[in-house]
């Protein structure tokens, strides 16, 4: 199975860092994509980091990542809570699926509560800030072993 792992981000986490520092904290997602790196690096695997405001978009990924990723860490925004064609693509992928959620969506309004992408996923992080990203890298490497 391939040692890549797609780290797909969903709306508005372009502005991670500056929007709602007290929900998501000041990291930016550079920060992040280094973060992933350097773990993917110690556990033999590669990454590469997406960000997109753009559901079609982040369709069009997990599909390219079915031809190149043995897995995909994804944290969907809101497409999480909404987006049906999210899911179905992740069930077109045959590969590892950990969904991240910086904040815990548990302790926020009951409309986060329900997750599309939990139905696929094979494991979820939320409420552990920016490291969730690390974490479910270091789980990756496991799955990937
Ligand atoms: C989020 C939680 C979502 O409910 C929200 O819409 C986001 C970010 C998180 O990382 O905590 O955009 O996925």
């Amino acid at each position: 199975m391939s040692k890549l792992v797609y780290i797909l981000n969903g709306p508005n986490l372009n502005l991670l860092g500056k929007r709602q520092p007290e929900i998501y904290g000041r990291a930016t997602l550079d920060d992040v994509a280094a973060d992933c790196a350097t773990v993917a690096a110690e556990l033999g695997l590669t990454c590469e980091l997406k960000q997109s405001n753009w559901e079609g978009q982040i369709i069009d990924w997990i599909h390219e990542a079915r031809e190149r990723a043995g897995g995909i860490i994804i944290n969907p925004g809101a497409f999480t809570h909404t987006s049906v064609a999210i899911l179905d693509a992740l069930n077109a992928f045959d590969g590892f699926v950990l969904e991240v959620h910086i904040s815990n969506v548990h302790k926020r309004e009951s409309f986060r509560h329900h997750s599309y992408v939990s139905m696929r996923a094979d494991g979820v992080m939320a409420g552990f800030g920016v490291q969730g990203y690390a974490l479910a890298m270091r789980r990756m490497g496991e799955l990937l072993k």
